[in-house]
């Protein structure tokens, strides 16, 4: 994996947890971020490993930490809408609509990028990526900094998003010196990407606020194609839409298969895979008691599966299961990005049952 540059890593004795009910550890962390220093601190969406976005050398202190590679771009964090406009050159009409329904939020808004944003943040793209978290830890880290904090998911690249402060510390250890503890994270998957640079603003990860959502405010909207193309295969594109697209994602170290198709049939199917060294995400309503199965919530409660999902991802690691097979829900709603999740997870491991195929 190519980091940002060939600096050896900083490293720390060890991380520290810290309560951000504390406002002291607010300002321990946002005076570590001004010596040019990498945090990590809760979001409401995942964990993020925060760095000064408008400072660069701060910032490839972030790829160095995650191992990202530097065609990747960062989402940079603001506390209000005043910070975006030295960000970008323009502001579309539609951003007053969409930031007065969604902001504070897990919605993350690609606009075209202004001369103050260094290019490593956006990895040499003319666009940026905004968001405005909700968490009250993350707007107080970001207020206290006093600017805008360039911020991907607290993971090392490749691995599942941290939801937890505990996910952090198991992943940097010695890494970073301090993980903002806001709790745990009550969304549980990465904000939805949308671009407005744009005639038709385009999803380019779906996350918590849906293409319903979105499409209901905006009328005409695109989705990019997340089934299908160069993100499953590690295959290099030229300048993707969403670089991070093209990288396998949220992968547990276990081959996970990602099982299609209505609860009962794929329940079926899996329940037949597994044995003493095979496991199985499923759902609580199909799932049966079995020392590897874990369950991530009812079929048709989206959102408990965003808030389970990378939990036990991480929980399959730990295990000595060797193969993963795990139920995808019906693509409806949030339901939609977390079968993305999951079949990023799968790589090419994707099994299809269709309603009346027998097993
Ligand atoms: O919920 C979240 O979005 C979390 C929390 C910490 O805010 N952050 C997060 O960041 O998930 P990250 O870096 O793991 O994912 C950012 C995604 C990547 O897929 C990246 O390629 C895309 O946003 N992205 C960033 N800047 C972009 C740009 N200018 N154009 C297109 N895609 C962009
Ligand atoms: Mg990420």
């Amino acid at each position: 994996m190519i980091s940002a540059n060939n600096r050896e890593p900083v490293s720390f004795l060890k991380t520290l947890i810290l309560d951000a009910n504390d406002n002291k550890n607010i300002k321990i962390c946002a005076d570590h971020m001004k010596t040019g220093g990498v945090v990590a601190f809760s979001t409401e969406t995942v964990y993020g490993l925060g760095a000064n976005a408008l400072d660069a050398e701060a910032v490839s202190g972030i790829f160095d930490v995650k191992g990202r590679p530097a065609d990747n771009p960062l989402i940079v964090h603001v506390a209000s809408i005043d910070d975006v406009k030295p960000l970008v050159t323009d502001i579309p009409d539609i951003f007053k609509t969409l930031t007065e329904k969604f902001w504070p939020g897990p919605l993350t808004l690609i606009m075209r990028k202004s001369a103050a944003v260094p290019d490593i943040v956006t990895a040499g793209l003319d666009s940026v990526a905004v968001r405005m978290p909700e968490h009250p830890a993350a707007l107080a880290l970001i207020q206290e900094f006093g600017g805008p904090i360039a911020a991907p998911s607290a993971n090392p690249s490749g691995k599942p998003s941290p939801t937890k402060a505990q996910h952090v510390k198991n992943d940097l250890n010695g890494k970073i010196p301090y993980i903002l503890d806001g709790g745990d994270c009550k969304v549980g998957i990465e904000s939805t990407v949308l671009d407005i640079t744009g005639k038709v603003p385009r999803i380019l990860r779906p996350g918590s606020v849906t293409y319903d959502e979105l499409k209901n405010i905006l009328g005409n909207i695109d989705i990019v194609n997340t089934k299908t193309g160069n993100e499953l295969n590690d295959k290099i594109i030229e300048k993707p839409m969403s670089p991070g697209m093209k990288y396998r994602h949220y992968a547990p170290k276990v081959p996970l298969t990602a099982v299609f198709g209505p609860p009962e049939k794929t329940a079926e199917f899996i329940i037949a895979k597994v044995n003493d060294e095979t496991g199985a995400l499923m759902f609580d309503d199909h799932a049966i008691d079995h020392k590897n199965i874990i369950t991530i919530g009812n079929s048709d409660d989206h959102e408990v599966l965003a808030l389970n999902l990378f939990e036990a991802l991480r929980k399959v690691d730990k295990s000595d299961i060797t193969a993963i097979y795990a139920q995808v829900p019906n693509e409806t709603g949030i339901g939609y990005a977390v079968a993305d999740r999951i079949r990023k997870a799968a790589g090419d491991r994707i099994v299809v049952i269709n309603m009346h195929e027998s097993i």
